[in-house]
């Protein structure tokens, strides 16, 4: 192991997203658009590259990792690099691997996925009406992704479901979310919507500005109804979890306009063709495929990380404000959020 890595703001960098593909299933409304235009194969790492880039993270000191995508079940083959990458679980170098997915792969994959040493997923499912599901994701089946969650509940894993807040669109099924989530064993996690990509919002007119809900009115109304407990539940991620009382489960919110979390930020993302962002919310990034094709040695490849991280920026500047494009063009997909 080498020195570990820690930005300009004294912040150490443990968790790495990775991106595996750039494609997926579905068109989820505030992440892609419909007619996406997806990568050249040329472009995107192999199994290998990706295995290398990930494993001179976790020599740095990177503890969790995190397969994304697009929807990162969807990458051919994706097992192969799952399975590689659990020798660090063995050997202790890594204690969390893990992987966000749209749930449409999971019935083939859950016994795969906890056999290679992953013991917790994030499901994004925006609502449990079918039809609305269909409207958001553009054509997902959520049947689909119900046997996906029973596959990976009976293979052991632990389920958290991401939902992003939208207002007029899921903001009345939250009560029956919770209870959902209680009945079947899984915390949720309600996300604030982001100014990633264009600023429409799903389809119905209305733009994304519209259709932000403040987390903060949300756990407000919530405690309402809900006993909602504080806990010092922490995962490396963002987001701040309760307990609620009634079910069992936890609650995180994921409040990057509200209530910024970017002073402990503790991670970076690297994209299916290499390129590696600092941050989510901005627009600054390092090429790390010309360094790892250049060399089998990974001594060109670390400098290049090492003075990537030293350009990681303090925060985002996300403001949701239908007047104004996003601070960031690139969509949410790109770097798998
Ligand atoms: P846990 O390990 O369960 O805490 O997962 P996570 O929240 O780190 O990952 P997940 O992929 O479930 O992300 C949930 C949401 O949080 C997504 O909408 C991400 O875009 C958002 N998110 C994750 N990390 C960051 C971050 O560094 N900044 C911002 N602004 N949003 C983030
Ligand atoms: N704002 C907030 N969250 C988003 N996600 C995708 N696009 C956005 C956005 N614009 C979420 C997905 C998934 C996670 C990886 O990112 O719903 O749960
Ligand atoms: Fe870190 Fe940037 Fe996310 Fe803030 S927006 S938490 S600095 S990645």
């Amino acid at each position: 192991r080498t020195q570990p890595l820690v930005d300009p703001f004294g912040r150490a960098i443990s968790y790495v997203r990775v991106s595996v593909t750039d494609r997926c299933d579905f068109r989820c409304v505030y992440c892609m658009s419909e007619d996406m235009a997806f990568l050249p194969k040329a472009d995107i790492l192999s199994l290998e590259e990706l295995d290398r880039l990930c494993s001179a993270f976790v020599r740095m000191g990177t503890r969790k990792l995190r397969l994304t995508g697009g929807e990162p079940l969807v990458r051919r083959n994706i097992m192969e690099l799952v399975r590689s990458l659990g020798r660090h679980l063995r050997d202790g170098s890594l204690e969390e691997l893990t992987v966000t997915t749209n749930g449409s792969q999971l019935a083939k994959y859950a016994d795969d996925l906890r056999a290679a040493g992953v013991r917790r997923i994030n499901v994004s499912i925006d609502t449990l009406d079918p039809d609305k599901f269909a409207r958001i994701t553009r054509w997902g089946r959520l049947p689909q992704v119900m046997e996906g969650l029973a596959a990976a509940k009976a293979a052991g894993l632990e389920v958290k479901i991401n939902a992003v807040a939208l207002k007029g669109v899921n903001d009345g099924e939250f009560d029956d979310m919770l209870r959902w989530c209680g009945a079947q064993g899984f915390d949720l996690t309600l996300i604030e919507v982001m100014p990633l990509g264009d600023i429409d919002g799903t389809g119905g007119g209305e733009t994304r500005a519209e259709q932000f809900l403040s987390l903060s009115e949300v756990r407000r109304d919530l405690s309402k109804r809900w006993t909602l407990e504080d806990i010092d539940y922490r995962t490396g991620g963002p987001a701040r979890y309760v307990r609620v009382k009634e079910t069992g489960q936890r609650l995180g919110l994921i409040t990057p306009l509200t209530h910024n979390f970017c002073e402990s930020c503790n991670r970076v993302r690297i994209t299916c063709t290499g390129t590696l962002y600092m941050c989510l919310g901005q627009e600054d990034a390092a090429d790390l495929r010309a360094p790892l094709r250049a060399s089998a040695d990974d001594a060109l490849l670390d400098q290049a990380i090492r003075a990537a991280i030293q350009r990681k920026p303090k925060g985002h500047d996300f403001v949701i404000d239908r007047r104004r494009a996003p601070s960031v063009g690139r969509h949410m997909s790109v770097t798998g959020g």
